[in-house]
């Protein structure tokens, strides 16, 4: 590897899936890995290869108001080159069967997690005019399918604060990346929240029975059938963003997955037609002077 230096990565809940899994890679690779988990013993006893290999775990809980306070403590003692906002997790339900309470908890920890954690990190970074923010956003945070709004909602906004930061920042030499996940194998899917409300009915409203709403929630719900569709290798998605980081990544997003290309493909052809249908529209509505 060419101008190897040591790093110091911090990754955001990286006690399971594909943060446990990019913790090792970078461990591996020779850098140092703080990694934040809501339950440090839990993590210790599920991962005991974490601290064997180096990694220190640090407790956060992303989704807590507290996150900043504690980020800001953690950027005041250690220098962090690497952050990875990776903590996550899906809510899955119909808008109208979704409560707002429900869509808070998800913005909690998709949405704020990642925010107070930069804003905690950046000034450190600014001064010493380096370094490089990476999320862990989804598919889902270009494309909304059905009974996916809330979980691509918190993505879409997510990944709007990193494209804006990409320019505010690249003058303090600071890289920004996007990771658009496809489906991987990790928990993940075992841990996906449908609206409390309508549980007796499988997690959707009378309403919504025979829609696309029942068939998503029941696909993502039936874990053994809709494990079978999920392709993605964690490891190799760790490489794949290993690799972009050393490497100096060209590009703001990247996304991984055979799945992932052929949704990105779509969204970027739907976003044509429609500018197509439109454009004469568009162009026909300023002011006549
Ligand atoms: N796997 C996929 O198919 C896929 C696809 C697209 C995007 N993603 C994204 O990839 C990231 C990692 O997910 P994963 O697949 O590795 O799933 P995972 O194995 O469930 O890991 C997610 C991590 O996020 C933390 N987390 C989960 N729920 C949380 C909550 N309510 N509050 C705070 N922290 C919470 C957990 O950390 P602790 O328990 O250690 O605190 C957990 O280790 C997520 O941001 C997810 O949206 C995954």
């Amino acid at each position: 590897m060419s101008n190897y230096h040591k790093q110091t990565w911090l990754i955001t809940g990286a006690s399971s899936g594909l943060g446990k899994s990019l913790a090792l890679e970078v461990l591996g690779r020779g850098h140092a890995v703080l990694g934040t988990t809501r339950e440090v013993q839990k993590a210790q006893e599920t991962f005991p290869e974490f601290e064997e290999t180096g990694g220190t775990w640090l407790p956060l809980d992303p989704g807590s108001k507290d996150t900043y306070d504690r980020a800001v403590k953690i950027s005041e003692s250690h220098d962090i080159d690497v952050v990875v906002n990776n903590a996550g997790y899906a809510f899955i339900g119909g808008a109208e069967d979704t409560s707002e309470d429900e869509v808070r908890s998800q913005m909690e920890v998709n949405f704020y997690g990642p925010l107070r954690v930069i804003r905690a990190l950046l000034p450190r970074m600014r001064t010493k005019r380096s370094g490089s923010i990476v999320l862990i956003s989804s598919g889902a945070g270009f494309i909304a399918r059905p009974a996916r709004g809330t979980y691509s909602a918190s993505k879409f906004a997510i990944e709007a604060i990193h494209e804006s930061l990409s320019h505010e920042i690249e003058t303090f030499d600071i890289r920004v990346l996007i990771v658009e996940p496809g489906a991987f194998r990790t928990p993940f899917s075992s841990r996906l929240i449908t609206p409390a409300q309508y549980q007796d009915n499988g997690g959707f409203s009378e309403g919504y029975q025979g829609t696309a709403v029942e068939q998503m929630v029941r696909g993502m719900r039936n874990s053994t059938e809709f494990m079978k569709l999920i392709k993605g290798d964690p490891r190799k998605a760790a490489r794949a963003i290993l690799d972009a980081v050393e490497g100096g990544h060209e590009y703001l997003r990247l996304p991984l997955g055979v799945d992932c290309v052929v949704a990105l493909e779509s969204k970027i052809g739907s976003l044509q037609r429609d500018l197509d249908l439109t454009r004469e529209v568009a162009r026909s509505t300023g002011v006549d002077e």
